[in-house]
């Protein structure tokens, strides 16, 4: 089963906005095509109209969070429909410093999900264990729940619409990457989780890995098998590396 490659940039609240526009500029030069890896990077919502405008044929826009609600009385919140009337494909939920900063659960991610789908967004569904729970040997049946949690009352069709992104936290912005066989690893026990869902629709789903993923590590991590691209922070910043990353993940 051969799996499109995704390299998705997290660009978390970093970038003012003229060095966003200089850094889509300049990825637009020399991003692969679409039809070898997708690319996209997730912005602040403040530019999120800006950087559409300017996605080219092949880069694409994404936001980092959204409410799961329409409209309402939820001050500084942005709802599904905004983020998809100014024209971006994908949306970050789920990500480990949303559930640890602004009490995102694995109810609230499901609801996201779900809101997603029904705007047509492509949601990147973020899981992943912390360092107390990898050391304690946990972090199948911890990761199980949150994917188990996060599909409640998603249909086949519509899980196929998205995209899981492994994110061990103690790998995030820390320099310590998985190795590629943990990764993997985990990455498999996923999809065996998709497979109780979903049958063997769950060898159509992309898993990302996530977590200090640079561009050193970048083609060990890709060259695995169930390993289907990066959710990259630190990395996404600046152009080169990102265009790195994605003509690494092309034809693998
Ligand atoms: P990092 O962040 O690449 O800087 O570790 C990854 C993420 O949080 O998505």
């Amino acid at each position: 089963m051969s799996r499109k490659k995704l390299i998705a940039g997290n660009w978390k609240m970093y970038k003012v906005k003229d060095d966003a526009l200089e850094f889509i500029y300049r990825v637009n030069l020399d991003v692969p095509s679409k039809d070898a890896v997708d690319t996209v990077i997730c912005a602040p919502a403040i530019y999120l109209r800006d950087l559409v405008k300017r996605e080219g044929e092949n880069l694409r826009i994404g936001a980092q969070n959204m409410h799961y609600l329409e409209e309402g009385a939820y001050t500084g919140e942005i709802s599904p429909n905004m983020i998809k009337t100014v024209g971006v494909t994908y949306v970050i939920l789920g990500h480990s410093e949303r559930r640890a900063y602004y009490n995102e659960t694995d109810e609230t991610v499901n609801l996201k999900v779900k809101a997603a789908i029904a705007h047509q967004l492509i949601p990147i569904v973020c899981v992943g264990e912390s360092l107390e729970i990898r050391e304690a040997g946990t972090t199948d049946a911890v990761v199980r729940e949150q994917v188990i949690k996060a599909y409640k009352d998603v249909s086949k069709e519509d899980a196929l619409k998205t995209v899981v992104a492994y994110e061990p936290i103690w790998a995030i912005g820390t320099g310590k990457t998985a190795t590629p066989t943990q990764a993997n690893d985990t990455i498999k026990a996923i999809r065996g989780v998709l497979r109780e869902l979903y049958n063997d629709a769950a060898d159509e789903i992309r898993i990302l890995y996530g977590g200090s993923v640079n561009v050193k590590n970048v083609e060990a991590l890709l060259s695995e098998s169930d390993i289907d691209g990066a959710l990259v922070g630190g990395a996404s910043l600046d152009p080169e590396a990102f265009l790195f990353l994605a003509n690494a993940a092309v034809d693998k």
